[in-house]
């Protein structure tokens, strides 16, 4: 079974902060950071929840949809930046959409949430008997939990959301889902504190718990890890989807890959000898999104007529966990 993307909608906040803006924080330069990552400027929050974010995308996809909101049988928000441990940012999404007979769940895969959750959401709508309609939405606040005075992070990143509402179908659908837990230690942003006193962290003291402790609740990475990693990843993803309906890079139309870095989008395209002309690359005035980064460049992609209806797209993704993976999809 496949599925129907009836319509999609995005949010960003209106505040773009530019590569010589960041200078303000750190020692860097505009060059120095487009040339290693692509990246010209990103949308930060300047006061919105994530919630809010991923409710203003859900909404505009909904508006341009026009299903009732009654017929919503799921919401998944994948998210690294919750607003609470508890309740999720999905259900507070549920309410603010009026979506009241859903069920909602968040869904953490870091920056290949998308992908994990739209793969997710299919899985429901085929096993569901009387699930209609499904909302994904990707929503990350990545701003709150980036140290502003890291240069190999800070400028990496940016806020935003994207929602897509989905549908069965018996349309082409091919998906692939990795995750690989020896990596974890290559790009990780810590939870909350306990009390010092119930504290005794010697079983586990092997260096990494004083690492951790010294790095506050912010993203941390083996830059040159996550690079190695990535630059593998997305091929391996994309491939392993791709060879579960017998296509091959070739056959595909559309490629919408996560938004890290130019530099690895283009060393991964040369490795699977795919033209960057069929590659969406929106990273420029977005940065890193972490979840939302794929959905916000499909929805700029559909909004600027580079995908149409009954193309080949591949979605992919890499990132914290570490995770991977594609889906490859007729829209
Ligand atoms: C972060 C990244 C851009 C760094 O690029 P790099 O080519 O590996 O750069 P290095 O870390 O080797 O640093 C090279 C030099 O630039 C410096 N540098 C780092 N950040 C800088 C910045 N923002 N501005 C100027 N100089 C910077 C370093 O201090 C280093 O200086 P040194 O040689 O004097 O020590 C790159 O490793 C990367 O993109 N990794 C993947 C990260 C990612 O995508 N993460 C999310 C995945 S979901």
């Amino acid at each position: 079974m496949g599925i129907n993307i009836i319509s999609t909608g995005s949010y960003v906040p209106e505040q773009s902060v530019t590569n010589d803006e960041l200078t303000k924080f750190v020692e860097t330069n505009d060059e120095w950071i487009k040339t290693r990552t692509g990246i010209s400027s990103r949308h930060i929050s300047a006061w919105e929840p994530t919630w809010h974010m991923g409710a203003e995308a859900c909404k505009k996809a909904i508006e341009k949809s026009g299903i009732n909101p009654d017929d919503i049988g799921l919401i998944i928000c994948c998210t690294i930046t919750n607003d609470f441990h508890t309740p999720s940012v999905a259900c507070i999404i549920q309410n603010e959409i009026k979506a009241f007979n859903a069920m909602a769940f968040d869904l953490n895969a870091a920056c290949t949430g998308y992908i994990y959750a739209v793969d997710t959401a299919r899985r429901f709508l085929e096993t569901e008997d009387n699930m209609k309609y499904a909302i994904v939405v990707a929503s990350e606040n990545l701003s709150r939990i980036t140290d502003f005075t890291d240069r190999s992070t800070c400028i990496l990143f940016g806020d935003g959301a994207s929602a897509a509402i989905i549908e069965k179908s018996d349309k082409l659908y091919s998906s692939y889902l990795a995750s690989d837990g020896s990596g974890a230690r290559t790009l990780f942003a810590r939870c909350i504190d306990r009390k010092e006193e119930f504290a005794d962290d010697t079983e586990f003291d092997d260096g990494f718990v004083d690492l951790v402790k010294s790095r506050k609740h912010a993203l941390v990475q083996n830059g040159k890890e996550v690079y190695k990693f990535a630059t593998k990843a997305l091929p391996k993803a994309l491939e392993g989807a791709a060879k579960k309906i017998n296509i091959t890079a070739d056959d595909i139309d559309v490629i919408v890959p996560h938004q890290a870095n130019l530099r690895i989008i283009e060393t991964a395209a040369k490795n699977m000898q795919v033209s960057m002309e069929k590659i969406i690359v929106t990273l420029d005035h977005n940065g890193n999104t972490s979840s939302a980064s794929v959905p916000l460049a499909f929805d700029e992609a559909l909004e600027k007529g580079m995908i149409k209806r009954g193309d080949k797209v591949c979605i992919v993704g890499f990132g914290a966990g570490l995770t991977y993976g594609a889906i490859i999809f007729e829209y």
